[in-house]
């Protein structure tokens, strides 16, 4: 009686891992939007593989989400504005050997801004956030695709990008134009597979927040207090993320407000449209 027991708890114990084998891949999770996304994926019980440079800040994430949530995280410190690094951080994770067959979701939210004129940028600077914000989320997404295509895995690859993507911005003028770059790659992937390859197992899917509560502005050495736009909490930004991987939406603007914004900036004059993003950004204040 008691071995027939035992067994059952085995059983159990065994039924328990199979059913949770889903992984997702979270890169720039070690602060800001992407550790939010970590824990509330960890809530959901998925398990999870978190990559940024800060190893010690994804081993104390790891643990703690690990313990709390009887999740499996791994955790993976790479330079994603390095050259390469796309493949880099792919055969890592293929060389795991199960965790690649189980990723069913890549949010690529890795990102950092520059506030400078552009004729003050410094060309390695300029490079390292072109790759970061562009290079790599684009060869990830290829990867990942043609990988879920291949294994027949229903994914989801999650791009972020931003308020910054809809229009110009003087200061941040690169930056913005990377964002614009992921929002339109992100729309167009998505369309193909949806469409006119009519897969729908892979959606590829588009955020764009507002500035958020984040490390980011403080990385880019300008204070948020200073822009004439409602700062969003991570949580709601996070939260709208959450809800778009449930819903599949191809694109979600986050907050009321900044949809207006988005709908309304499309009737005015383009010489009037520097004048004002740079108005919003609070450059005279
Ligand atoms: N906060 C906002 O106002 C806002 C608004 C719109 C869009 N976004 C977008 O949201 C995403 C997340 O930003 P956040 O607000 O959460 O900023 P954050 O708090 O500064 O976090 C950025 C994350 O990216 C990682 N990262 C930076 N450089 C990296 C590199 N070279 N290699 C690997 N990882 C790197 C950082 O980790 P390590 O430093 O440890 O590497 C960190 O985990 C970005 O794509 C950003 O463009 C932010």
């Amino acid at each position: 009686m008691k071995n027939k027991n035992l067994e059952n708890k085995i059983l159990e114990n065994k039924n328990l891992e199979n059913k949770n084998l889903k992984y997702a891949l979270v890169t720039g999770a070690s602060s800001g939007l992407g550790e939010l996304f970590a824990l509330k994926l960890a809530e959901e019980n998925w398990n999870l593989i978190l990559v940024a440079r800060s190893e010690d800040k994804l081993k104390s994430l790891a643990f703690s989400l690990s313990n709390k949530f009887s999740i499996k995280v791994e955790t993976i410190s790479l330079d994603l504005s390095e050259q390469n690094s796309a493949s880099k951080l792919f055969a890592i994770i293929q060389s795991k050997s199960s965790l690649a067959s189980n990723i069913e979701l890549v949010i690529n939210n890795a990102g950092i801004g520059i506030v400078k004129y552009f004729d003050q940028s410094d060309a390695n600077e300029l490079t390292q956030m072109m790759n970061l914000n562009m290079i790599t989320p684009t060869l990830l997404s290829l990867y990942f695709i043609k990988h879920m295509k291949e294994n027949n895995i229903s994914g989801t690859i999650l791009n972020l990008s931003s308020m910054a993507a809809f229009n110009p911005i003087p200061k941040m003028s690169c930056y913005a134009a990377t964002k614009s770059f992921i929002l339109s790659l992100s729309m167009a992937i998505d369309y193909e597979l949806r469409e006119l390859e009519a897969d729908l197992k892979i959606k590829v899917l588009t955020l764009c927040p507002g500035p958020a509560e984040t490390n980011f502005f403080n990385r880019a050495n300008y204070s948020s207090k200073k822009i004439l736009m409602k700062v969003q909490s991570a949580e709601e930004v996070v939260s709208t993320g959450m809800k778009a991987i449930k819903n599949k939406t191809s694109v979600s603007i986050v907050g009321t407000s900044n949809k207006i914004l988005v709908f309304i900036s499309k009737f005015f004059p383009s010489n009037l449209i520097n004048k004002m993003t740079s108005y919003f950004m609070g450059y005279n204040r």
